[in-house]
């Protein structure tokens, strides 16, 4: 059976991947954020205890679990003892015992924060809309060989040396931008607490992982944003700076590519983005009323930022490509009550640009913004899902709708989100998913 499974957002992040890795994290004995930085939210609701995750692996709520921060995340140091501190409080162990940060990740400077803004004023009307947390200035020096990895932080005179030599050219695009400039000295300096504090925590976890799959342990590899968000395969350039989809989890584990036995797409029944960017099946105009009622019955603010999430009807054709990059073994459905006041529920089954039906996503944003959606209408049920944990027990019409969606995407949907608690959830016995679950009790 399956040991090494991702879990992947299929559409644009906020798909309510937070309940079902927290569902499924009991049953893993390490738990891993293999990409982005704290720009992720993620809540987990155990218990009457609530709990907002950013940077750390959803695992981290379970006792006994391992939670990795792999190679390929960004990590500000600041952000991961203020979280680590909150969940102290909140009785969780927080310890190097526990937790394991990849000596190869790379850090989130301050001065990446103020880069992040300075591009986003630079951008004006074509900003991306990031969550300015310095996630894409701390890629782009990855990218371009200069960045910080938590190992070289650990010794002072290359952190210095770097941190002097990367401001240079920082503080001249701030400054040219009428920023203030940054100290070198007291970034240093605060870095070096920080780095000191984060040094128990820093080990070979590309080892540590390969040797963990070795043995036959169970290893969840936790996504964060989502499909759409990818810097290659996302509605580019108004994506985040990592690689969310499944191979990413292979590179920003550096467990060898034929360790992934599973990929579970996470799905919402309609469909959010936060940030600027193309969004075909948005409600607007005529839409607006409902786009707003289902960003409060859905609680659709970011988590991170509590930024209002844009809403809009499920769009088969993206989710499809979603579908085809990653791979997906089994799809996990979410927030399927949060539609069942609506009398009608369109689903978006391709798309025209120029009057031509596309073959595949257009590349090209402006396209992106330019297609015009092809609808299918269906009935809705009208009467409250919330809770329902058996699919025989589901309204005719909401059935209906789920089957659409899982023909729609080409993939069988195994699980079934009706609410917020862990246990409004429908399992589908007879799927992949199910089978796994239970096989794993
Ligand atoms: P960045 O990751 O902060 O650079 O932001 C780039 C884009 O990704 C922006 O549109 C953000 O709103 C979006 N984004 C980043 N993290 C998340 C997330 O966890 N959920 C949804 N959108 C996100």
């Amino acid at each position: 059976m399956s040991k090494v499974i991702a879990v992947i957002g299929a559409q644009w992040g906020d798909e309510g991947k937070g309940k079902i890795v927290d569902l499924l994290a009991e049953r893993f004995e390490i738990v891993v954020r293999y990409q982005g930085g704290h720009n992720a939210g993620h809540s987990v609701q155990v218990g009457d205890q609530s709990f907002v995750l950013h940077l750390l692996p959803s695992g981290i709520v379970h006792r006994g679990k391992t939670c990795v921060l792999g190679n390929g995340m960004v990590i500000d140091p600041k952000a991961f003892f203020v979280e680590a501190d909150r969940l102290t409080q909140q009785g969780v162990e927080v310890s190097p015992e526990r937790v394991k940060i990849s000596s190869r990740a790379h850090l989130i400077l301050p001065y990446h924060r103020a880069l992040d803004h300075t591009s986003e004023e630079r951008l004006g009307n074509e900003k991306v809309g990031t969550t300015l947390r310095g996630i894409g200035p701390a890629y782009e020096d990855k990218a371009g060989r200069r960045g910080i990895r938590t190992a070289d932080a650990l010794v002072p005179d290359v952190l210095r040396s770097r941190i002097e030599r990367n401001l240079e050219d920082a503080n001249r695009i701030i400054e040219a931008y009428g920023g203030e400039p940054l100290n070198a000295d007291e970034i240093f300096r605060e870095m070096s607490v920080l780095t000191e504090r984060l040094g128990p925590f820093i080990a070979d976890t590309t080892h540590y992982l390969n040797v963990a799959a070795t043995e036959g342990r169970s290893i969840l590899l936790e996504g964060a944003q989502a499909t759409l968000l990818d810097v290659d395969h996302g509605t580019y350039p108004f994506v985040t700076s990592s690689t969310t989809v499944a191979g990413g989890a292979i590179i920003g584990t550096g467990l060898a590519p034929h360790r992934l036995n599973g990929v579970l797409g996470i799905v919402r029944t309609y469909t959010t983005r936060v940030g600027e960017g193309p969004f075909p099946t948005e409600m607007l105009e005529g839409e607006a009323e409902l786009g707003q009622m289902i960003r409060e019955r859905g609680r659709e603010y970011g988590a991170s930022t509590g930024r209002p999430r844009r809403c809009g009807w499920f769009d088969a054709f993206a989710t499809r490509y979603a579908a085809e990059i990653n791979g997906f073994s089994s799809v996990a459905l979410t927030k399927l009550d949060v539609l069942d006041t609506l009398d009608e529920i369109k689903v978006c089954t391709g798309y025209k640009l120029n009057g031509r039906v596309c073959e595949s996503l257009p590349a090209v944003s402006q396209d992106l913004r330019r297609v015009e959606p092809i609808f299918e209408t269906l009935p809705g049920w009208q009467s409250s899902t919330l809770g329902t944990t058996e699919l025989s027990a589901l309204p005719t019409n909401a059935r209906r709708y789920v089957d659409f969606l899982s023909e729609q995407i080409g993939v069988q949907i195994g699980l079934i989100s009706t609410g917020p608690e862990r246990s409004q959830t429908i399992i589908v016995h007879d799927s992949k998913l199910g089978q796994w679950l239970r096989d794993n009790e």
